[in-house]
């Protein structure tokens, strides 16, 4: 695997010290994004995710470093499909280093490694409704939503009064006293892509 430059990132693969120093990174502020908090602090629940995120040939992930060589977010690819040339995406940050653009970098810088070095035709991913920042960023490189589903929401006992539950409250349906999520699936594909770069070249010169 190679080391991916971005315009302030570098991207190198998922080593387990990486993961180890995850335990340094902050807590979301809002309940919705509890899940995306970093929940290990046995060695031998961080050595246990380390080996499911090791790359095999159906698995690809980078730890993502800022300017200061800090370890700010991890970025990976899982169902690999080789023939189909297609994978989804997968990203977390550290709540400490989000909403600064690294995260549009480092999807930039990936997406390059993707369709020009890999050669694959498709990216896919699924994102929260409720994730607006995720949306604006995974937008602003170039996907698009595509498909909407309701998926159980991973916590059934979020209180919903919470002003972070309330303010996203259309993006929820309880039925039958469980609590579901809206879900969008997004793609990029390398034509999109292409277009993009091409456009966004044009008017740099
Ligand atoms: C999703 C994630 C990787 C994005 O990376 P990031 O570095 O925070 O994103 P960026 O700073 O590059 O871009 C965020 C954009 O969203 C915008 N944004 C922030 N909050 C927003 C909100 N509530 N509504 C709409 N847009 C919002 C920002 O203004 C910025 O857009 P802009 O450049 O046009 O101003 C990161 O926030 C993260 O790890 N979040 C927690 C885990 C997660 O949600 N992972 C994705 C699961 S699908």
């Amino acid at each position: 695997m190679d080391i991916i430059k971005g315009n302030k990132v570098i991207l190198t693969p998922l080593k387990l010290d990486d993961v180890f120093f995850m335990k340094n990174w902050g807590k979301h502020e809002t309940p919705l994004l509890s899940d995306y908090n970093f929940p290990y602090f046995h060695d031998e629940d961080i050595i246990e995710w380390y080996n499911s995120k090791k790359n095999s040939r159906r698995r690809m992930y980078f730890i993502v470093h800022n300017e200061e060589k800090r370890a700010i977010g991890y970025l990976g690819i899982k169902s690999i499909k080789r023939i189909k040339k297609e994978a989804t995406l997968g990203i977390v940050f550290d709540p400490n280093y989000i909403n600064k653009g690294y995260g549009t970098d480092a999807i930039n810088a990936f997406l390059d490694y993707f369709f020009n070095t890999m050669k694959m035709r498709v990216l896919l991913l699924e994102v929260a409704g409720f994730n607006k920042r995720a949306i604006r960023c995974y937008e602003k490189c170039g996907f698009v939503k595509y498909k909407q589903y309701l998926d159980k929401y991973h916590d059934q006992n979020i209180d919903r009064n919470n002003k972070y539950f309330k303010n996203e409250e259309n993006n929820f349906v309880i039925k039958r006293g469980k609590i579901y999520n809206f879900i969008y699936r997004m793609k990029i594909d390398n034509k999109t892509y292409y277009e993009m770069r091409e456009e966004i070249d044009k008017n740099k010169t």
